[in-house]
């Protein structure tokens, strides 16, 4: 029987992979940052002595990419160095740790999508931080699975898709940058990958994992609109360079998940149809939070 430690099980993606572990009827213990600051480790290694799961996995994380600009040393106390303290604490007990990191760890110079070998370059604090988390865990503990995920949203926790269909339920106007393009993530799909390695184990590493196809921010709007009956001329395109922001972006950041297919491991669901699956939920939510 499976153990699960989940950390950031509160965030857009862990909130799924904790319904997850939910309806497996999975044993899992996934403690809030109030209750477990992660950052500190002798906190971690006592849950992770005392709990001895068999999984650790990793959903927690400093994701304000601005804000790392500026917080350099606080973003990578959470994407660095709470990471060593679950690899080592992991490494202790013998179990599995999966992490989650991100596309922005490549420079998005690239004309074909990355692969899981492609060379890193990160051009944000952030991207260098998660980066940092990478390389750390696979030192500590090399057997442990990074999945780099991009573009992620859901219906729990602030993100890009739910923030626009407010916006197009409000018929507000929207400017949405279309020099951008990457791959969005339905986190339900990432949950269920994640989850599928804990059941397939497939060859430690780095894996990719978003939704199939690609787009650009500008296009994501349009689609978002469309989808939930607002008028999508209300989107504009506007290019990055206008946008007031303190950390630079990739161009292109599509992910290639032929590694993960490969493995056998979760679908890959087209990013468009997952979109419409998911959409319905946070026009839900929106309107619990009386937000539209
Ligand atoms: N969002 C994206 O577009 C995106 C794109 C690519 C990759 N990723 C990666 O995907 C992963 C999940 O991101 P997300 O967007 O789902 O994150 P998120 O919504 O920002 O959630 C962050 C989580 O981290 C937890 N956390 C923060 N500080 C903590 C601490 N000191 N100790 C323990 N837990 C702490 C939070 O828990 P509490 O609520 O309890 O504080 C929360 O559950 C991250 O690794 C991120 O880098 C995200």
């Amino acid at each position: 029987m499976e153990r699960v430690l989940l950390f950031g099980g509160s965030g857009i993606l862990g909130t799924e992979v904790l319904r997850m572990l939910q309806n497996g009827k999975i044993d899992y213990v996934a403690p809030r940052s109030f209750n477990l600051d992660i950052r500190v480790r002798n906190l971690v290694s006592d849950l992770v002595q005392d709990f001895k799961p068999t999984w650790i996995l990793n959903c927690a994380a400093w994701t304000n990419v601005d804000g790392a600009e500026d917080s350099f040393e606080e973003a990578c106390e959470l994407n660095e160095v709470a990471v060593e303290n679950i690899a080592i604490a992991a490494k202790g007990i013998g179990c599995k740790v999966i992490h989650v990191s991100t596309d922005y760890v490549f420079d998005g110079e690239s004309e074909a999508p990355y692969i899981e070998d492609s060379l890193v370059n990160p051009i944000n604090k952030y991207g260098e931080s998660k980066l940092k988390g990478e390389k750390t865990l696979l030192a500590v503990l090399p057997g442990s699975f990074v999945v780099r995920t991009s573009w992620l949203y859901g219906v729990k926790g602030k993100n890009f898709v739910k923030t626009i269909a407010g916006k197009a339920l409000r018929n507000e106007p929207a400017m949405v940058v279309d020099d951008q393009v990457g791959c969005p993530t339905s986190s339900r799909d990432l949950a269920a990958g994640i989850v599928s390695i804990t059941r397939i184990h497939p060859v430690p590493g780095v894996y990719n994992f978003s939704n199939e196809g690609s787009c650009s921010w500008f296009e994501l709007a349009i689609a978002i609109y469309k989808s939930v009956g607002a008028d999508p001329q209300l989107v504009e395109a506007i290019d990055s360079n206008s946008l007031n922001v303190k950390a630079k972006r990739p161009k292109f950041s599509v992910l290639n998940k032929d590694k993960w297919k490969m493995a056998q491991l979760s679908q890959v669901p087209e990013w468009h149809s997952s979109l419409e699956l998911v959409l319905p939920e946070i026009v839900t939510e929106l309107r619990q939070l009386g937000e539209v």
